[in-house]
């Protein structure tokens, strides 16, 4: 009979090894890197239109060693079983904290930030670190979605005992066919996406107690809503 999943020790050895192997191309990869930048910087002492060419195809393979490198690092994030520090957790603070560091880059592709956020928000019990990684994994997707500009509004509130953030471009939107898609892991329509932004996102998200959903119309924009569990004292171990 033939076999198409893993059991949880299976994977967890898979991991590992993957893991392992990850790091072992990591470390001649890195001394490609510092080799290829001493050769280029050799190559700048000379004018030669020979060593013009030599030094363009040296900056190439640095590019492309830079590409392998952060795929790499991409898959390391995924695989990574993460020990979580839970804690007592301001969510608006943590979005604020992630629209700071895009800021910069929106505000250059003229994409307006609009923030909606519930003063009374209640806390979270998560571990912040985490989830600012997977809130900054979708709030960057949103701001690649707009290459000419748009919208990017964030909203805050409660439901009963959970916290909702919708994240809402007005970009380019997701075809109907390819929603199902889009969680998996290394899809990508981008030129030099990984296809592991999502993927890790909903990862994270689920190990805090969390869903991720998605509504998205084709050409008009996306809304991701996330909810995660209230903080709550009788809750903890
Ligand atoms: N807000 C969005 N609007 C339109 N398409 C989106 C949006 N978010 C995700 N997608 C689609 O889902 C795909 C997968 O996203 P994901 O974040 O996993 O990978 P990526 O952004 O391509 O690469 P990276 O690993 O660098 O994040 C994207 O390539 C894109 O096609
Ligand atoms: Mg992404």
């Amino acid at each position: 009979m033939s076999k198409n999943s893993f059991d949880s020790g299976e994977l967890n050895y898979l991991n590992i090894l993957a893991a392992g192997l990850v790091h072992e191309i990591k470390n001649p990869l890195n001394a490609i890197s510092i080799n290829l930048q001493l050769l280029d910087e050799d190559l700048q002492d000379r004018n030669s239109e020979r060593d013009t060419k030599m030094s363009s195809r040296v900056q190439l393979l640095q590019k492309e060693v830079g590409r392998l490198d952060n795929i790499l690092s991409d898959f390391l994030r995924f695989a990574k079983k993460p020990v979580l520090h839970f804690e007592e957790c301001d969510i608006n603070g943590i979005i604020e904290n992630v629209l700071d560091f895009i800021g910069p880059e929106a505000m250059q592709n003229s994409i307006r930030i609009l923030k909606n956020f519930d003063a009374k928000l209640p806390k979270c019990n998560l571990d912040s670190n985490v989830i600012k990684q997977a809130l900054l994994n979708v709030i960057l997707n949103a701001q690649q979605a707009m290459p000419h500009g748009g919208e990017l509004m964030v909203r805050t509130y409660q439901n009963g005992e959970n916290v909702f953030i919708d994240i809402t471009d007005t970009g380019v939107g997701i075809q109907k066919n390819k929603m199902d898609k889009i969680f998996q892991v290394y899809y990508s329509t981008k030129k030099t996406g990984t296809g592991l932004g999502l993927p890790t996102a909903k990862k994270i998200i689920e190990e805090n107690k969390g869903t991720i959903d998605i509504r998205s119309e084709d050409g008009k924009g996306s809304s991701f809503l996330i909810k995660l569990p209230v903080y709550s004292k009788s809750k903890e171990k």
